[in-house]
């Protein structure tokens, strides 16, 4: 057999669907599940974890259409360590040309403690599942969860069973974000020197960025010998989140002179996946993030501004449109035909069918009567409106108008459409959003808590769009509305509306528990 770590390929593994989505408030829809996993394929992501089948029905869906939709991708979907998850893995996966089980339980001290089980019986239990995984499904992936706590010779002890009972990956998790570079890659090499067969499986990498070194561990774990990063786009995940995709895969690529591997991602896809998931789960990415940040091809100051006028590589390591950003430029007017639309959008990394370009076709020409200059950002930014506010959406809003000024108090009117049905409402606020926020809720009762309201502008100018971010919780779920127009209180209350319409989706699913600390 290949000694894995010897190869200069190194395999990604994309988890936004799965540890990303547990993120507090990230919840995604059928449809926007099912758009992400399409990019990533589409990207040369190698393994893409589509999600927890057992957790719900919504999942178990999602995970069996990614399978049926997935063109070269391995899709793989997650299981604790008992027949029952991985049967239902297995349902939703093996419609997949190249499904993958992955199975898991919690080793170190801590995590044993749980489930109460001593050494032994944990010992018993992996040889068990993994035999029972192997027996469904040539490729199964085996996780001792918070391995970089676990001690080394149960570690050692519950791989070594894991490869004997047919695991063909074996991933080494940093679940709570504990370890440090030269730590991880000291655990990653001893592994693979000391438990017999790992020169025959893959050695994966699982970091946590609770103290801010996700990828450097990742990049650490590689060079010890990992051949698999778990990655989410925009490191989205719980807690502090996980090691971002962008960044591993820009690393390798730009310093490619000191870490001689490879991946087969076509990065040029970065930063469309990165707004796409940035929309759907309702999490802004930072203005500082690296690589996919707004400022990340920033010069501000003088200095810096001469230098890349007179040598772009003075203050830039990588260039802009590597990651796929295009340049700012005002793009169309009312005038702007529907080819036109077409071929600037897929300029921008949107491909549309008919349908979908004639519905953006509208929602563009509301925008250029609305707004003289539209430039990519508003694009974009119309792009997500449409993914989130959907036509087959269960609560829409069809008419507002508000009244307001400095004689309080302001009044809204609202038309909401609630199951097809049309059902109207005046309401008085503190200000005209709290007044449309007081119209949705007197027509659509809900104990949800609004927990963040949060305004940006999509460019410069009066007439810039605005997008509003709504986070709401109802009894510990959470979930984030977002969307954008010229009107700030339009934008907030269908950011309000895609919030509950993601509340009502989320009602329908419930997580297990021993999930909740991952
Ligand atoms: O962080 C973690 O340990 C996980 C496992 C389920 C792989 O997400
Ligand atoms: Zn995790």
């Amino acid at each position: 057999m290949t000694d894995t770590s010897k190869q200069d390929h190194v395999l990604i593994f994309d988890t936004t669907l799965r540890d990303g989505e547990q993120s507090p408030g990230a919840t995604m829809s059928h449809s926007e599940k099912l758009d992400i996993a399409a990019l990533l394929d589409d990207m040369g992501v190698d393994i893409i974890e589509a999600g927890f089948p057992i957790a719900s029905d919504g999942d178990f869906y999602a995970v069996s259409e990614i399978a049926k939709n997935a063109k070269n991708a391995v899709i793989c979907g997650l299981s604790r360590a008992n027949f029952n998850d991985i049967d239902r893995c297995w349902e939703a996966v093996k419609h997949a040309h190249r499904p993958r089980i992955h199975t898991f339980i919690g080793t170190s001290p801590l995590h044993r403690a749980i489930p109460n089980l001593n050494q032994d019986q944990m010992a018993e239990r992996i040889h068990d599942c993994v035999t029972y995984a192997r027996n469904l499904c040539d490729d199964v992936q085996w996780s001792s969860m918070d391995a970089t706590r676990t001690e080394w010779d149960y570690l050692c002890r519950t791989i070594d069973i894991a490869i004997r009972a047919g695991a063909t990956t074996i991933n080494i998790p940093d679940t709570v974000g504990y370890t440090a570079p030269m730590e991880n890659a000291d655990l990653i090499r001893r592994l693979i020197e000391t438990v017999p067969g790992a020169d025959e499986v893959v050695f994966a990498t699982h970091c946590h960025n609770d103290l801010g070194m996700a990828t450097a561990n990742s990049l650490a774990a590689v060079q010890a010998g990992a051949r698999q990063i778990e990655c989410t786009i925009n490191g989205l995940g719980e807690r502090a989140g996980n090691t971002a995709l962008e960044e591993v895969v820009m690393a390798l690529r730009v310093r490619n002179d000191i870490m001689p591997y490879r991946t087969g991602i076509d990065a040029r896809k970065i930063m469309q996946v990165s707004r796409m998931v940035s929309t759907v789960s309702g999490f802004p990415v930072q203005f500082n993030k690296a690589i996919v940040g707004k400022n990340a091809f920033a010069h501000e100051s003088g200095i810096h501004q001469d230098g890349m006028l007179k040598n772009a590589e003075t203050f830039e390591i990588m260039r802009p449109e590597d990651i796929g950003l295009t340049e700012t430029n005002i793009v169309m007017g009312k005038h702007s035909g529907r080819a036109a639309l077409r071929s600037k959008l897929e300029n921008l990394g949107y491909e549309l069918g008919d349908n979908q370009l004639k519905d953006v076709f509208v929602r563009f020409k509301a925008l250029a009567d609305r707004k003289k200059e539209i430039y990519d950002e508003d694009l974009i930014a119309l792009m997500a409106d449409s993914n989130t506010n959907a036509a087959n959406d269960h609560i829409q809003v069809k008419y507002l108008r508000v009244v307001c000024g400095t004689e309080g108090p302001q009044t809204a009117n609202l038309t909401l459409t609630i199951g097809g049905e049309d059902h109207s409402v005046e309401a008085t606020g503190d200000g005209p959003v709290d007044a449309a926020f007081m119209a949705v809720k007197a027509l659509f009762a809900h104990e949800a808590s609004l927990q963040l309201y949060q305004v940006s502008a999509v460019t410069e100018g009066t007439d810039a769009q605005a997008t509003v971010s709504v986070r709401m919780e109802e009894g510990g779920k959470i979930v984030t509305g977002q969307s954008s127009d010229t009107d700030t209180v339009v934008a907030s209350t269908k950011a309000y509306v895609n919030a509950l319409n993601k509340l009502i989706l989320r009602r329908q699913k419930t997580a297990p528990a021993a999930i909740a600390s991952q």
